[in-house]
């Protein structure tokens, strides 16, 4: 491929479902030039439930159509997969730029003044690796208080993002780190920004919520300009949207979550690879 050829590929997004979403927002507002390719592997979501062995299985089956797609760049947008499959991913593919995800526990860590904060994440994202050498790293003497938050990644999969249920389940989780002095609440798990007005409703004055997705999408431009990736044709900007679910879904979603009027197109898992 030349380099040209190379430069004009899309950026390839993935996530289980609609979460990194929230990360295509962001990556759309920052790079507006850029073609994007979003892929929600709905016919599995929740990651956060599987092994590490299935969410492996699928990122890589992820990959293999992201590069059949001319990809250039990949953002995996999902803080399991990132937590089950980036290093191996990296070591499979040394000359792809990776962008991958975990919880900000870092900023978290600096900015709180009661000493405690929250992290939001999938059950995967806390056993992983990442995380623990994230909170060894960036959390000493700060209390690092953890919820899974059981179901909200398929209420925000079905659209529900203010319903009782959603609420019930946020508040199940954050009134506890609440009543502990929590004034600093990280998104690690990149379906949960869809539900930050309940959050802060829940929360109320005065604690931070921490979103990832401008770090992540800055992250992806530092890339570019180190791989001298940036798109050079003028031909318009356009994203294609993917899911191995069901497309009349996922494009009602993009209506709901993001007010996009995109079609999204269907995909197929056959013996683990994506097909059209
Ligand atoms: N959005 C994902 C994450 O950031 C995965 C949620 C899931 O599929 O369980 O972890």
């Amino acid at each position: 491929m030349t380099h040209l050829k190379k430069q004009n590929g899309p950026i390839g997004i993935f996530d289980s479902g609609v979460g990194g979403l929230s990360v295509w927002r962001e990556v759309r507002r920052q790079f507006p030039e850029e073609d994007l390719i979003y892929l929600g592997d709905q016919a599995h979501v929740p990651y956060g439930e599987r092994s590490r062995e299935q969410v492996l299985a699928y990122s890589r089956g992820i990959i293999r159509y992201l590069l059949h797609k001319q990809t250039k760049l990949v953002i995996i947008a999902c803080n399991t997969a990132s937590a089950v499959a980036l290093a191996e991913l990296r070591n499979t593919y040394p000359s792809l730029p990776f962008v991958g995800m975990e919880p900000a526990v870092k900023p978290a860590a600096q900015e709180t003044s009661t000493g405690v904060v929250g992290v939001l994440a999938t059950p995967a994202t806390f056993q992983g690796d990442l995380y623990a050498s994230t909170v060894e790293k960036f959390a000493k003497g700060v209390k690092v208080l953890q919820d899974t938050c059981p179901g909200l990644v398929g209420e925000i999969e079905a659209g529900r993002i203010d319903s009782r249920q959603t609420r019930q389940i946020l508040e199940r989780a954050l009134l506890p780190m609440l009543a502990e002095g929590v004034d600093e609440i990280v998104m690690g798990c990149t379906h949960y920004p869809f539900v930050i007005p309940l959050i802060r409703e829940i929360a109320g004055e005065g604690i931070q919520v921490i979103d990832p997705a401008p770090a992540v999408a800055r992250q992806a431009g530092r890339l570019l300009t180190e791989y001298d990736l940036f798109k050079q044709s003028g031909k318009e900007a356009k994203t294609r949207f993917y899911t191995s679910g069901d497309p009349a879904h996922l494009t009602r979603l993009l209506k709901l979550l993001l007010s996009l009027n995109d079609q999204a197109a269907g995909l197929k898992w056959v013996e683990g690879e994506l097909q059209e």
